[in-house]
């Protein structure tokens, strides 16, 4: 197969392409990006020079663009990663999240509709299980649960969803959806709650916590979400929906409290000086109270199970971010979108690419 996977330079797509490429000689993977913000492209230093593997430089929202590439590629599976993903910047700046989740959504289903027979292609749709609200403190988000999203992001989520249902149901198209908790692991942009907390930990700065620090999260370690697309892009129904989850609910303070822990261990810092950092700030407007995902759905049609528990897997990230004081510093310093302006030039939609995100296929 040729897979065009969108948004590989950020956390998840990274870590997908570092997970499959290596292991699918037999499949070719394009990596098509706009390099925002959340890019990453040494993320991807590790596969870059496979002869399985290309990356281009794409903005989704530039219709004509998208359009070219998909008919240059011509690609069997599409799994499209690519948005605008933190909930905080939805809030202060909502209008890349309707361009690049609905537009750019919009840009690549009809671009793939142009070359694709009613039936031939799939495409899969990455999602979040924040399309279907707030829980309240019992029940579980199932595949039915109706949509009820809170932020500006989610919103622009739920959004792309129905687009992918639609261009299913009304033009034939082999579309599946993957519906997933909180993700945390190697790669992840330190905006995000885990990764910040690490950082300001090794740092010694405050560790915002949001309100009373009781909104509760369901989090799976990334590899985990990535098997999950894996057997849905292969074995998943066409038009079905699979909501991923880790079945590892966590209040926000607890997780902090255990990074505090964990980190101490690894460093041998005090816990108790480094839980001092914990400081309680404003809540998060619209801030949703509880996600947690009924996962049964893929477990018992596709046989997917998380192999990594919360306490298995925090220890591993924490060890990762140790480990790897280059990739952090340059995304710390700001170096590493110096590095992709020098190749690419400071706008989007620059040519293809080279070294270290890849050749051109
Ligand atoms: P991320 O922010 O780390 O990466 C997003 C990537 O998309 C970046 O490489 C960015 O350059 C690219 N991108 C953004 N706008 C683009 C555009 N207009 N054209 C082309 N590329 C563009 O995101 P992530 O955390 O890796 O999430 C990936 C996907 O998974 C998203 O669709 C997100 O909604 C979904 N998701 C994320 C989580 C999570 O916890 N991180 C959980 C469930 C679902
Ligand atoms: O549920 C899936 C979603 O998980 C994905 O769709 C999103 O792309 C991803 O960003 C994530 O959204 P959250 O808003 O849940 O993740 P975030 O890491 O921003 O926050 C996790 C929780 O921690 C949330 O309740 C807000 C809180 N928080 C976050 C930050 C950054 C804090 O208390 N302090 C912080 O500094």
């Amino acid at each position: 197969m040729k897979i065009l996977v969108t948004g590989g330079a950020g956390f998840i797509g990274a870590n997908f392409l570092n997970r499959f490429v290596p292991r699918h000689p037999e499949h070719t993977f394009v990596n098509v990006d706009a390099l925002t913000y959340a890019a990453n492209l040494r993320s991807l230093e590790a596969i870059a020079d496979r002869p399985n593997y290309g990356f281009e430089r794409l903005d989704l929202v530039e219709a004509e663009a998208v359009r070219a590439a998909v008919e240059r590629h011509r690609p069997d599976a599409v799994v499209h990663f690519a948005a605008e993903s933190h909930v905080d910047r939805s809030i202060s700046g909502p209008r890349p999240f309707l361009r690049t989740n609905i537009e750019g959504t919009f840009n690549l289903l009809e671009a793939c509709r142009a070359v694709w027979p009613a039936g031939a292609g799939i495409f899969h749709h990455v999602s979040t299980d924040e399309v279907y609200g707030s829980l309240g403190p019992e029940g579980k988000f199932r595949e039915d649960t109706r949509y009820d999203p809170s932020s500006p992001y989610s919103a622009s989520k739920a959004a792309s969803d129905h687009l992918v249902r639609a261009w299913g149901r009304t033009f034939g198209m082999t579309v599946k959806l993957t519906n997933c908790s909180n993700n945390y692991g190697p790669l992840q942009f330190p905006e995000k709650l885990i990764p910040l907390m690490i950082l300001n930990l090794l740092e010694r700065k405050p560790l915002p916590v949001y309100g009373k620090g009781e909104n509760v999260r369901d989090w799976l370690f990334v590899d985990d979400h990535c098997a999950a697309i894996w057997t849905v892009l292969h074995h998943g129904a066409p038009g079905e929906t699979y909501n991923v989850g880790g079945n590892s609910e966590q209040r926000n303070i607890d997780v902090v409290k255990l990074l505090c822990q964990v980190v101490a261990e690894e460093t041998g810092a005090s816990a108790e000086e480094l839980g001092r950092l914990i400081t309680y700030v404003k809540d998060r407007p619209g801030h949703d109270l509880r996600y947690a995902i009924d996962a049964g759905r893929l477990e018992r049609e596709l046989g997917w199970r998380p192999e990594e528990t919360f306490a298995s897997g925090i220890r591993k990230t924490v060890k990762w971010y140790l480990a790897n004081p280059g990739w952090v510093s340059d995304v710390r310093s700001g170096e590493y979108r110096r590095w992709i302006d020098s190749h690419y030039g400071g706008g989007l939609g620059g040519g293809l690419g080279g070294a270290p995100g890849g050749g051109a296929i």
